[in-house]
């Protein structure tokens, strides 16, 4: 291998590489309680330097989990979770502590109110991360005014307390006590689901300019497809703790590959494709309620208009049919679409269980 091989893999290769990560919360301390299952199961997601990916799915998909798990704030089950070559999946106690310290992977949280403590200044909410890494005070100021800079707010920002900031200041306080350690990788959970439509453009162009600036990766965890769209390079779709499919961005908002992909985009007015196609085309008449599938079936069976006896075991994440850049996890990912007529006017027989 040439010194020019070597370089070019170094550029190629991925900052974060997530391989089969599993994610099992401890069931709750009562008698008779049921654990909560995996939070995520299986994942396999990269993320490079200087892009923007999206993180898509319903109400506990698991996508908080995929960055608490990435920052060490919950242990994996399994996998491994490698960051620049070092693996975090593994660390514990003193070296878990030590890294993150040195504060390279960083994690705006999904309430910034809560998340600020309401005693603290601006300055100091902004600024207590780089007490835990131990810069001393006058670093510290000139981080702190730097950070405040970079998400725009003026100096005078500095001694205000949270609660005497709007929604879109919170946010961007949030931002900015995020990224005065200098990360490398940035987790943004849910940054605009509380903002107004001016204030959530303002902040999702306020991370482009990060991301440029700061040479910054950028996870933007949403709900929906329409809120990433023109901001992120590639999206991830979880679905149940399952990533379902991933790819750039406007393929898979173009054409998306796994049922639910295209249910979620459906779903959302604003986003433009080709062959729009209807909610009720994609979901079972029957719905969620009577349709049961035994543990070890595709995640989305229960809701799948397209299930059939396949279905019973779950999809591993095979390349698209139609480019090599997207992945999905369906059983018939390339064909599908060719039933949508069929298949909304005779439904799939449902399986007894
Ligand atoms: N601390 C916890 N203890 C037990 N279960 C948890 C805990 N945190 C999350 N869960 C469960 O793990 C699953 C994934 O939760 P997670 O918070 O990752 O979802 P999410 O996709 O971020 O949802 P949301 O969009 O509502 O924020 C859910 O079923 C949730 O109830
Ligand atoms: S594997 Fe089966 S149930 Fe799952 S999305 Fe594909 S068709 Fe639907
Ligand atoms: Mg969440």
């Amino acid at each position: 291998m040439t010194a020019a091989d070597t370089a070019a893999d170094t550029v190629a290769a991925p900052l974060l590489s997530v391989r089969d990560l599993t994610v099992t919360y401890a069931p709750p301390r009562r008698r008779g309680s049921l654990g909560t299952g995996a939070a995520l199961s299986g994942v396999d997601l990269e993320i490079h330097a200087g892009e923007i990916v999206g993180v898509v799915g319903e109400t506990g998909s698991g996508k908080t989990t995929l960055a608490r798990a990435t920052v060490g704030l919950v242990q994996p089950a399994a996998g491994s979770i490698d960051f620049a070559g070092a693996e975090l999946g593994g660390l514990r106690g003193r070296e878990l502590r030590d890294f993150r310290r040195t504060g390279q992977v960083q994690l705006a949280f999904q309430d910034p109110l809560r998340s600020l403590d309401g005693d603290l200044t601006v300055a100091q909410v902004v600024g207590e991360p780089l007490e835990i890494v131990g810069t001393d005070r006058a670093e510290r100021r000139r981080r702190v005014d730097e950070a405040l800079a970079l998400v725009g707010l003026e100096p005078t920002f500095r001694d205000r307390y949270p609660r005497q900031l709007s929604g879109g200041q919170r946010q961007r306080v949030s931002l900015a006590r995020a990224i005065v350690t200098r990360p490398r990788l940035l987790f943004c959970d849910e940054p605009v689901s509380a903002l107004d439509v001016s204030n959530r453009n303002l902040v999702l162009r306020l991370l482009d300019r990060l991301r440029e600036e700061l040479g910054l990766a950028v996870v933007i965890i949403a709900h929906d497809l329409s809120s990433l769209a023109g901001i992120a390079d590639r999206v991830a779709v979880f679905y149940r703790g399952r990533l379902v499919e991933q790819g750039p961005i406007s393929e898979v908002l173009e054409r998306p590959a796994h049922p639910y992909t295209a249910l979620l985009a459906a779903s959302a007015p604003s986003v433009q494709h080709e062959d729009r196609l209807r909610p009720e085309q994609l979901r079972h008449p029957a719905g969620d309620v009577a349709r049961e599938w035994p543990p070890g079936a595709c995640v989305f069976a229960a809701r799948c208009a397209f299930a059939h006896d396949a279905c019973h075991e779950q999809p591993a994440l095979a390349p698209a049919p139609d480019t090599a850049r997207r992945t999905a996890a369906c059983h018939v990912a390339d064909t599908w679409r060719a039933r949508l007529t069929t298949t909304t006017t005779a439904p799939g027989k449902v399986p007894s269980t």
